[in-house]
């Protein structure tokens, strides 16, 4: 079996990026990780990719006459490195941009009505979509909080869902220990999804679409 091949796009610490490089250079059977994107030029997870010889391609920003030509123009570069790269699924980890619906529509799965863009959001969506999520889920006070990872769509963090994972929320949390338990647990979400998806170990429903891990790890 050839490994699956990814490509991650993130733009800042770079934490679940690791975890994704970490689990394709401990399981290369499985899982391999082809680049990394960043729109950030000095991000630190662009050392981490150094670190773990993922090629990099840095993709800044470049500012047109519109915000909507500057979206367009930036997605137009990254098009034309994943033409050149043989790739399963794009898997945002932490990148900071909305992906426009051209760029999600471009990428459809071969199978499922879905795209072949994966996000992680560090909560229970449809619970705090949007930014600053977990501060969301923490100001709630809700004693159960999550992460999810979910195929992107053209609506921000409203694509089908393929995986939940909760955590509790202690009575002793600040904002800063709540994140720090979450982050734990969305690095094992990331690794988890991509086994299974690498693997097969899933069972879809079509109608409406639905997909489910028989998680293994
Ligand atoms: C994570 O909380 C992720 O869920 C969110 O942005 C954060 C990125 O963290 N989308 P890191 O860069 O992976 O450490």
């Amino acid at each position: 079996m050839r490994p699956m091949p990814v490509v991650v796009f993130a733009s800042g610490r770079g934490s679940n990026a690791r975890q994704i490089f970490q689990a394709a250079q401990e399981n290369a059977s499985l899982l391999s990780v082809e680049a990394l994107i960043c729109n950030v030029p000095d991000a630190p997870v662009c050392q981490i990719a150094k670190d773990y010889q993922v090629p990099l391609y840095s993709i800044p920003i470049v500012p047109k006459e519109t915000p909507i030509a500057t979206r367009l123009a930036h997605e137009k570069r990254i098009h034309e490195v994943l033409s050149h790269l043989s790739w399963s699924y794009i898997c945002l980890a932490g990148y900071m941009r909305i992906l426009t619906a051209d760029f999600v529509e471009r990428y459809p799965h071969p199978v499922w009505p879905v795209s072949r863009i994966l996000n992680i959001h560090p909560s229970l969506l449809p619970d705090f979509t949007g930014l600053n999520a977990y501060r969301q889920a923490f100001e709630a006070g809700d004693p159960t909080s999550g992460v999810t990872i979910h195929f992107v769509s053209a609506e921000v963090d409203a694509g089908a869902v393929i995986h939940q994972q909760t955590f509790p929320r202690l009575p002793a949390d600040t904002l800063a220990s709540f994140e720090a338990r979450g982050l734990v647990v969305e690095h094992q979400a990331y690794r988890a999804v991509l086994f299974a998806l690498a693997q097969g170990q899933y069972q879809v429903d079509q109608d409406p679409f639905s997909i489910r891990l028989a998680l293994t790890c």
